[in-house]
């Protein structure tokens, strides 16, 4: 009976903080959850299995989502464990603060104890923070540069991982570079090229996405750090798109700092980031905003994490979410998203009036594939170009990233290939128009 209550009570919170009229929150949040499909459908008919799974998400039947890169999509097993515990904290029967952002409690280290495993990682380098943008904020206004030393970026980094650097230079006179990616890249070796032509006497960082967001290429991280270090230079890495996208392993990648936003791909509840930095440079930051703890150099990563009261009911919400992606499976989900990405490779590169400016090899994209016209269109044009194709996807409910200049088709697993269709029918009648 008391579990038929705490049901209802989550159905209301849900209806709540979701939007969902009640009735559709009791059919979701008050009853047993939606089966996950047999594991062995995968093997005997795999299209099935991905469609089964599809009721694991609130995704609206008649809306089509191919930009799950910008914001990701969460599933209903870690959307109740978030709700759970919101309830549960509000009756304050554990001894620690419901709360994260001071003092570390039992949820907090499990959560990053998995996330250092997944990530490959001490947990001791690993900070839990709200976002990417926050993780790149806590390397870039935490490292001491001088006037004059500089810092190399690249041409696609997002406002989340630049503006920090922008400020920085506006403020303390550190000079900031600008590799041009190419659109497509040919090779590993000519990126790594273009940087090294970069760097100069004066670099003291290297500053870049692991998967862009502007065309969602990959970067050759591990070349890239392992440049960097033999020059006695840093790498901070964002990798806000790539957790969940694509296998990880920070140590295999060398590099010093890296970020992520598990709300894209690693489908967590919104407002979860992480922060990776190298044991040896812990002390190297100052904190960025400060309260009780910012010199305990004794907490390791930790002390990056206090920042005051943050929501703990987001971080269950996070573990829940690194559950979920290990019940499916990470090989399983990877070889799926990029399966899909595959698929939209081959039929929009099959268009002469586009090009597909990411995915030239299969090294250089996981689940997110971007293409721009011939010719291309001048960056910020409000018309022309890819504009009809974009009016054609928005007829059709389609949502996806770009415009006139260029589009970002993002692939996951809850894509079904019906959804892709539809994408390609507009495409179509978007070039054709
Ligand atoms: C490479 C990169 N960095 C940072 C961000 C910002 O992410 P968040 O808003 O989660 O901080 C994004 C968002 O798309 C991104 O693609």
């Amino acid at each position: 009976m008391l579990r038929r209550r705490e049901f209802i009570r989550r159905a209301a919170v849900a209806a709540a903080l979701l939007g969902l009229p009640l009735a559709r929150a009791e059919q979701l949040f008050a009853q047993d959850p939606p089966a996950l499909p047999p594991r062995d459908l995968y093997g005997t008919d795999p299209d099935r299995y991905w469609a089964e799974l599809r009721r694991q998400w609130l995704l609206a039947a008649d809306r089509i989502n191919l930009n799950c890169g910008s914001v990701g999509c969460t599933p209903l097993p870690v959307l109740r464990a978030m709700i759970d515990h919101l309830l549960s904290a509000e009756e304050f029967r554990e001894a620690p603060y419901p709360w994260f952002g001071y003092e570390e409690n039992t949820r907090l280290r499990e959560l990053r104890d998995a996330l250092a495993a997944f990530l490959h990682v001490k947990r001791d380098e690993l900070a839990i923070v709200r976002n990417a943008t926050e993780a790149n904020n806590v390397v870039c206004n935490g490292l001491d540069l001088k006037p004059g030393d500089e810092a190399l970026l690249t041409d696609q980094e997002h406002p989340g991982g630049r503006c920090c650097w922008e400020q920085k230079a506006a403020r303390f006179g550190v000079e900031l570079r600008y590799v041009t990616l190419p659109k497509p890249p040919a090779s590993k070796e000519q990126i790594v090229e273009l940087f090294a032509r970069a760097i100069t006497p004066r670099t003291r960082i290297l500053v870049f996405s692991h998967i862009t967001t502007v065309t969602g290429v990959i970067l050759p991280v591990k070349e890239i750090c392992a440049l960097a270090r033999s020059r006695g230079i840093l790498t901070h890495v964002d990798g806000a798109h790539a957790i969940g996208q694509i296998p990880l392993d920070l140590y295999d990648l060398g590099c010093d700092f890296y970020a992520t936003s598990p709300h894209k791909w690693l489908m967590s509840p919104k407002g979860t980031g992480t922060l990776y930095v190298r044991e040896e440079l812990l002390e190297r930051l100052w904190v960025n905003t400060v309260t009780t703890d910012w010199r305990n150099y004794a907490l390791k990563a930790y002390r990056f994490s206090t920042f005051g009261t943050s929501n703990l009911s987001v971080m269950v919400g996070l573990k829940a979410a690194l559950d979920f992606f290990h019940t499916i499976g990470p090989e399983r989900i990877y070889a799926r998203l990029h399966q899909l990405a595959t698929r939209v490779r081959d039929r929009v590169a099959a268009h002469a009036q586009v090009q597909v400016v990411n995915a030239s090899k299969d090294e250089f994209f996981g689940g997110l594939v971007s293409f721009e016209p011939v010719p291309r269109v001048a960056p910020g044009a409000t018309t022309g170009g890819l504009q009809r194709v974009a009016d054609e996807c928005a007829a059709r409910n389609i949502r996806i990233a770009g415009g006139p200049e260029r589009i970002r088709i993002a692939t996951h697993i809850f894509t079904q290939p019906t959804d892709l269709s539809a994408f390609f029918d507009a495409l179509d009648a978007g070039l054709r128009a």
